[in-house]
């Protein structure tokens, strides 16, 4: 079947270990089962893999992607939750300690037919497209669970977003926006600022400047090159969620802000199933859709990989077949 994969790996060059073209069918243990992809959207994570983060060289050729929208064996349309636990865990799959996400330990999605267990997939809502659906298991989910389950915000509250113009940030912005809150975000450029306040942000200022307030929490996706602001923009007792850190660990200089101020800082990961079947049910009723930055046929995930490695993106890049 036809399928997006790394072949290697390189710090510097990922596009370099990119294989494209045919690999055998999944595989499909009991309690298993496919599904036919129809959209998978791309995610920083697919740029770490190719870059060697979080794969291991006897894992390749592996499969790319977390995220698909398509068709079960019945014909139905679903998605697919992308954390993989234990068959004998139970409870919040984003704790047990032995879960992966597809493209991990497993395959991933950017193929013709992807395997998962049957307890992975999950009806399609159906106000959203395909390509649409294909957003949501990924970067929605972890925004959805960062807003929503870690931040402990209440509607009138403030949140700033930092990195403007990511996947994750795209979708906490209008998430934020969406669920009554007031949303600050940074980005390092003007057209993605101006972006920003288009799809819901109430201000936006360039990246590391000084906030008007200090906020009650603060979305960190960027790592190293925002630490320090998110920490000094967060009000006392504020909550700094942190989910990611694409440019680089972060320096521990901002310890005394964080025991003096009394400042909360929470991880988070992915989002469990129930919360993606709410994220489903909140876009349900508010009618809040996820930001395609573009879409493209999936021979062509090259270019949307390049894309997403050069921050070129604003909302969500998605894959179809
Ligand atoms: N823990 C989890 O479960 C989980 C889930 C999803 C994502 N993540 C992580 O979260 C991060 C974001 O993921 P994503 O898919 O949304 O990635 P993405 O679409 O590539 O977005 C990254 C954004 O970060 C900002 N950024 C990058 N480098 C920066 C720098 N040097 N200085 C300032 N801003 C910078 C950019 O915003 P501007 O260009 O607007 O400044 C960029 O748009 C990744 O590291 C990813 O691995 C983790």
């Amino acid at each position: 079947m036809f399928a997006v994969y790394a072949q290697g790996f390189s710090q510097d060059d990922p596009l370099s270990g990119l294989g494209i073209g045919e690999r055998p069918e999944p595989e499909v243990p009991d309690g298993w089962t496919t599904v036919t992809v129809k959209a998978s959207s791309i995610n920083h994570h697919d740029v770490w893999s190719l870059r060697g983060v979080g794969l291991k060289e006897d894992a390749l050729p592996m499969i790319l992607g977390c995220d698909a929208a398509g068709l079960d064996e019945d014909g139905n349309e679903v998605l697919v939750h992308a954390v993989i636990s234990s068959p004998d865990w139970s409870g919040d799959e984003t704790l047990d300690p032995k879960r992966s996400l597809l493209s991990e330990r497993y395959q991933g999605t950017f193929a013709e037919k992807v395997a998962v267990p049957r307890r992975n997939v999950i009806p399609k809502p159906e106000g959203l497209s395909l390509v649409e659906a294909a957003c949501l298991p990924t970067a929605w989910l972890t925004a959805y669970r960062m807003l929503f389950t870690q931040s402990g915000l209440n509607p009138g509250d403030s949140v700033l977003v930092q990195g403007a113009g990511g996947g994750v940030a795209t979708a906490l912005i209008i998430l934020a926006r969406a669920a009554g809150f007031r949303v600050f975000a940074t980005s390092r450029d003007e057209d993605k600022r101006e972006r920003a306040l288009e799809i819901g942000a109430h201000e936006v200022v360039e990246t590391g400047e000084r906030l008007p307030v200090r906020v009650d929490a603060v979305m960190e996706t960027v790592g190293q090159a925002t630490w320090s602001h998110s920490v000094k923009s967060l009000r006392p007792g504020g909550t700094l969620v942190v989910s990611g850190a694409t440019s680089g660990d972060a320096s521990p200089t901002e310890l005394a802000y964080i025991y003096f101020q009394q400042k909360r800082v929470i991880g988070s990961t992915m989002g469990n199933r129930e919360e993606l079947h709410r994220l489903a049910q909140f876009m349900d009723v508010t009618g809040v859709r996820p930001l395609i930055d573009r879409e493209l046929p999936m021979d062509e995930a090259a270019q949307g990989l390049k894309a997403v490695a050069d921050g070129d993106v604003f909302g969500k890049i998605v894959l179809t077949l």
